[in-house]
C-alpha cells in the first residue's frame, strides 16, 4: 500500500481498470517522484539493487544470479538503482517506467554516477521490446502492484525472455493486505480479509478524479499467474526484518517487520 498520501484524497475500495489504474499512477508517480527520491535515495543508493523496506540486497540474497553478460529488463524501474547496479556487474541492464519524472531521476543519476542506464518510458502491459531479448527480466516493488491486467503484464515478460529466462519480482507481500497500512501498533490488527482483492484507490476530493490505485493479489494468486504463463517457481524469499533496522518506510516498521512478513520475492524461471 502506498508510502505517500496528499491531503485532499478520499480512499475506497472499488473495481478499477487497467486504463483507470493507469491513467491515475502515471500521474501520481510525476508528482511523487521528487519526494520519493529526496526520501528513498540515500537508502537505495544510485548503483545499489535493494529489495524491498527491509533493506535486503541483491549482493545478499543473489536471486538473479550472475548477470554478467546478460540482458536484463526492470520493469517499473524508477530511478533506475537496480539497473544500475546490474551495469557494474557485468549485466546490459534496461530500465522500463510510466513515469517521466522517475526516468528524469534515472537520467541525473546516469549523469552523477557515470553509469548510464538505457531507459524507455513505456507500461509493463505492452512491453516495447521484440520476443526473446532478455535473459532476467525483474522487479523491484516495480509496476506489478499497480496494475490491473495483470495476465497480460506477465504475458509480456514471458515474451520478451529467452527460453528459460528468469523472472524475478518483489511486491508488498500479500499478508499485509489484512492489515491498517500504519507502521504502529493499529497496523498489527487484521481489519480487512485477505481474500478481498478489491483494489485500493484514492480519488481526488477537488476533482473527483482517481488518483492513485493499488491491487491485490494473494500468495495463490501469484503462483497461479507464474504457472498460467509457463513459468517454474523456484523460490519465494519472505525477508526478515533485520535486527539492527530501524527505518519506517510508510507501512514498513520495525514493529510489524519483527512479526509479519513485509516483502514477498518470487523467483521463477520459464519452462519453456
Ligand atoms: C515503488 S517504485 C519502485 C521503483 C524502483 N524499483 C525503486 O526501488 O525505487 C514503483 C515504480 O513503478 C512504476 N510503475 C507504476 N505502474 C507502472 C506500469 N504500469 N508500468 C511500468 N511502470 C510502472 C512507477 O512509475 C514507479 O517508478
Amino acid at each position: 500500500m502506498q508510502d505517500h498520501q496528499p491531503q485532499s484524497v478520499r480512499v475506497e475500495r472499488r473495481a478499477v481498470s487497467e486504463q483507470e489504474s493507469r491513467r491515475a499512477n502515471g500521474p501520481d508517480w510525476d508528482r511523487y517522484a521528487d519526494e520519493y527520491q529526496a526520501t528513498h535515495g540515500a537508502f537505495l543508493g544510485d548503483a545499489g539493487f535493494v529489495w524491498g523496506p527491509e533493506g535486503h540486497t541483491e549482493d545478499e540474497l543473489q536471486v538473479l544470479g550472475d548477470v554478467t553478460g546478460l540482458d536484463v529488463l526492470e520493469v517499473g524501474s524508477g530511478a533506475g538503482q537496480c539497473s544500475r547496479w546490474v551495469r557494474t556487474h557485468g549485466g546490459r541492464g534496461v530500465g522500463l517506467d510510466l513515469s517521466h519524472r522517475q526516468l528524469q531521476h534515472s537520467l541525473r543519476l546516469d549523469a552523477e554516477t557515470g553509469v548510464a542506464v538505457p531507459s524507455v518510458r513505456g507500461t509493463a502491459t505492452a512491453l516495447p521490446f521484440a520476443a526473446a531479448s532478455f535473459d532476467i527480466v525483474f522487479c523491484s516493488f516495480g509496476a506489478l502492484q499497480f496494475i490491473s491486467d495483470i495476465d497480460i503484464a506477465v504475458a509480456e515478460v514471458a515474451r520478451v525472455l529467452r527460453p528459460g529466462g528468469r523472472f524475478a519480482f518483489s511486491v508488498t507481500h500479500p499478508t499485509r493486505w489484512m492489515f491498517p497500512d500504519d507502521p504502529g501498533e493499529p497496523g498489527l490488527t487484521a481489519t480487512q480479509s485477505y481474500w478481498d482483492r478489491t483494489p485500493y484507490v484514492e480519488i481526488d476530493d477537488s476533482t473527483g478524479v482517481v488518483s492513485y490505485v493499488e491491487h491485490h493479489r494473494t500468495l495463490g494468486d501469484w503462483v497461479r499467474l507464474l504457472a498460467g504463463h509457463d513459468f517454474r517457481l523456484t523460490d519465494l524469499l519472505e525477508p526478515e526484518w533485520p535486527e539492527h533496522h530501524d527505518r519506517v518506510w510508510g507501512g514498513w516498521s520495525r514493529v510489524r517487520g519483527r512479526l509479519t512478513p513485509g516483502t514477498a520475492i518470487f523467483v521463477s524461471e520459464l519452462a519453456r
